[in-house]
């Protein structure tokens, strides 16, 4: 399996004086289908979102407003971005654990995904995750 490398993926800005635009669509701008879009939003100081891997979904997370980190572990480095503007996001691909935090108050995360809601597509322990990221490197 071929794996890919979390980025910040910027975004068109179309700047106007009645107010910005910014935009994302499929295989354009984000490199995979989006198939499901949810949003995180009322997050009490000082929780933590997320905390697990996905086998097959990839995401792109993007702070619509407010701000919040995206913790990203490839099993032997962690990587911290901090997203703060609407106009960029992360590309978090499928395989990397993952966490949200350090929440702004009022912060609206919105995140796309790759495939429909789907549990079984969850790795939510840290030793199944690297187990399966040593296989994929073979
Ligand atoms: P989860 O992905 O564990 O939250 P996070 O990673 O942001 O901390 O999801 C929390 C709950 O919401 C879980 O019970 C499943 C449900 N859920 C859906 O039903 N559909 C979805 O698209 C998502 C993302 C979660």
């Amino acid at each position: 399996m071929n794996l890919k490398a979390s980025k910040i993926i910027s975004l068109p800005k179309i700047f106007d004086f009645r107010g910005n635009l910014s935009f994302f669509e499929n295989s354009n701008q984000i490199p995979f289908d989006i198939k499901r879009t949810y949003w995180i939003y009322d997050v009490p100081g000082g929780e933590i979102r997320g905390g697990h891997a996905f086998k097959e979904s990839q995401e792109f997370i993007i702070a619509l407003s407010g701000s919040f980190d995206v913790v990203i572990d490839n099993g032997e480095n962690e990587m911290k971005y901090s997203l703060n503007r609407s106009y960029f996001g992360v590309y978090v691909p499928n395989l990397l654990w993952r966490k949200l935090e350090n929440f702004s108050t009022n912060t609206l995360a919105l995140i796309v995904s790759s495939i429909s809601y789907d549990e079984t597509d969850y790795v939510r322990d840290y030793g199944e995750f690297k187990i399966l990221r040593n296989e994929a490197k073979k």
